[in-house]
């Protein structure tokens, strides 16, 4: 009845479904509109279920529980924009685009799918006339990005969602762009390809003054659990940002899908759920 959590455009929330799940999506309505929070679905037949439950069990008035939006996937100042989304990806693009409207910035979008009938919002796209190009793989095949990524544009933010692949061309395609350009939204794991075995490691928690080893096939998560500090998580993918916790010492293997390359080489943070220590004795201080 009253007012929702305010948020902005590339945040998520996490829905709590039947059977405890707990999946991450993103929000694509208004952000200035308190009264609603829209997500858009699409059911995967192959996933982990979650789809699956919010569209046989969640029915008109069903109440469900859902987390704060939390952004991780933030709508960032720049002169224009190269919106790029595959599929269902189109969700946080969708709020982003409002948002670049409303400041009367420049804008493109990319936006791939199967087919266009199973391309989601194309009726809310229509009005943006040429702003948008529309690839249906069954007529156009897949998403040119050469054409679209071969020159690199300054003062130009790339915002891409959709499937690993895709975030994995458009990465590799932009690579000479200025740093920091592109901005990724993983819903996924990122493959993160290691050349070791994982080894066990310290880890001190400041605010609980406790000190645990985290043995080789455990996470930090699971060390802090096993001793009772008080943690939170989500995903345990490295995907969501919930477990984000500060680094007051030591290095980190950084195994996240979250931040970008200059967070992950600042140190300041990182995601106890996938990421470890490294390094000759490595040895981690948290602030938790
Ligand atoms: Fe989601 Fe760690 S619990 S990033």
């Amino acid at each position: 009845g009253g007012e929702l959590p305010r948020w902005k455009p590339g945040a998520h929330i996490d829905l709590h479904l039947e059977g405890e799940m707990v999946r991450q999506y993103s929000l694509s309505g208004d952000h200035e509109d308190p009264t609603c929070y829209r997500v858009g679905i699409l059911r995967e037949p192959a996933g982990r279920g979650g789809s699956a439950a919010v569209h046989d069990t969640l029915i008109s008035a069903t109440p469900i529980t859902v987390s704060w939006p939390r952004n991780n996937f933030r709508f960032a100042e720049a002169e224009q924009y190269l919106f790029i989304a595959g599929g269902i990806g189109i969700t946080p693009i969708l709020a982003m685009i409002r948002e670049a409207e409303r400041q009367g910035k420049d804008w493109k979008l990319l936006y791939g799918g199967r087919s266009r009938k199973s391309m989601a919002f194309l009726a809310e796209l229509e009005p943006h006339g040429d702003r948008v190009q529309l690839v249906p793989q069954d007529e156009l095949g897949h998403l040119d990005l050469d054409s679209v990524l071969g020159t690199s544009v300054d003062n130009t933010l790339i915002y891409c969602c959709g499937p690993e692949g895709l975030l994995q061309a458009v990465e590799e395609k932009s690579a000479h762009w200025p740093k920091g350009s592109l901005r990724l939204e993983r819903f996924a794991p990122k493959v993160v390809v290691r050349d070791h075995e994982d080894e066990p490691f310290e880890v001190e928690f400041t605010q609980s003054q406790k000190a645990v080893t985290v043995s080789a096939d455990e996470s930090i998560l699971d060390a802090a659990k096993r001793e009772g500090i008080s943690v939170i998580s989500s995903c345990e993918n490295g995907t969501c940002g919930t477990c984000e916790t500060l680094v007051v010492s030591g290095d980190v293997d950084h195994r996240d899908s979250i931040l970008t390359a200059d967070e992950q080489e600042a140190n300041k943070t990182m995601m106890i759920c996938v990421s470890r220590a490294q390094g000759k004795c490595p040895k981690l201080v948290l602030s938790r």
